[in-house]
């Protein structure tokens, strides 16, 4: 496959991991897109909740087309349960993702990282794949510190203290199971 910054003819990408599915968007997942975008949970450390005019362009955008923006889905129902991207707005690969609240806390993040990593690693040459968080997102940088990120500055962007985390492209990586603080537990429960 032929990756450049812009993109590949290839798209859309699919990945396939042990209990997820990281696929482009289609329309019927628009419901969980436009949840994604206005919970107040889920957009704690994301600059609020998107604003009347936003979500009135997701309801009628047409959803899958942009290179780099997956939606993250339980692999047995095909359920859309968050969204994972690479963008090269920064000039190298930035990793994104954000869970809807019910399915946060089961390592589902951390298996979709994973497993973006793994194919970030097989199809781009850049050296290194960065990632920006709220310094006070607790979740978000033990995410990234469990898989391998490291802060190169912090700057503040948003109004808000910013770490820019960075992993070099070419690192190992750990197994899913591997990631979570208290090891594999039951993942019902957000049923
Ligand atoms: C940031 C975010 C994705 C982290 O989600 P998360 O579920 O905590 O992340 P992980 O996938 O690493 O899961 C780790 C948790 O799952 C648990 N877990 C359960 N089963 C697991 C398994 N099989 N493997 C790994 N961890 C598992 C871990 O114990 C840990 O829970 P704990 O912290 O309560 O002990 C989530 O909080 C979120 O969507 N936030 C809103 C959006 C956002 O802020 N995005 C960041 C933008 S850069």
């Amino acid at each position: 496959m032929h990756v450049t910054r812009e993109g590949t003819a290839d798209w859309p990408i699919r990945i396939s991991a042990r209990r997820l599915v990281i696929r482009e968007g289609t329309d019927r997942d628009r419901g969980a897109v436009i949840r994604l975008m206005t919970d107040p949970v889920t957009r704690e450390y994301l600059g609020g909740t998107v604003d009347y005019t936003s979500r009135q362009a997701l309801e009628l955008s047409p959803l899958g087309l942009t290179w780099g923006r997956w939606v993250v889905c339980l692999a047995d129902e095909d359920t859309m349960i968050g969204s994972i991207s690479l963008d090269y707005d920064r000039g190298e690969p930035q990793l994104s993702y954000a869970l809807l609240p019910e399915y946060v806390g089961h390592g589902f993040a951390a298996e979709a990282c994973i497993a973006v990593l793994d194919w970030a690693q097989k199809n781009l040459e850049d050296d290194h794949v960065i990632a920006v968080t709220q310094a006070r997102n607790k979740r978000s940088v033990t995410l990234l510190k469990r898989l391998g990120f490291t802060v190169r500055r912090g700057l503040e962007e948003f109004g808000a203290q910013q770490l820019l985390m960075e992993r070099p492209l070419a690192l190992a990586l750990p197994e899913a199971e591997e990631v979570g603080s208290t090891g594999p537990q039951a993942t019902a429960s957000y049923r």
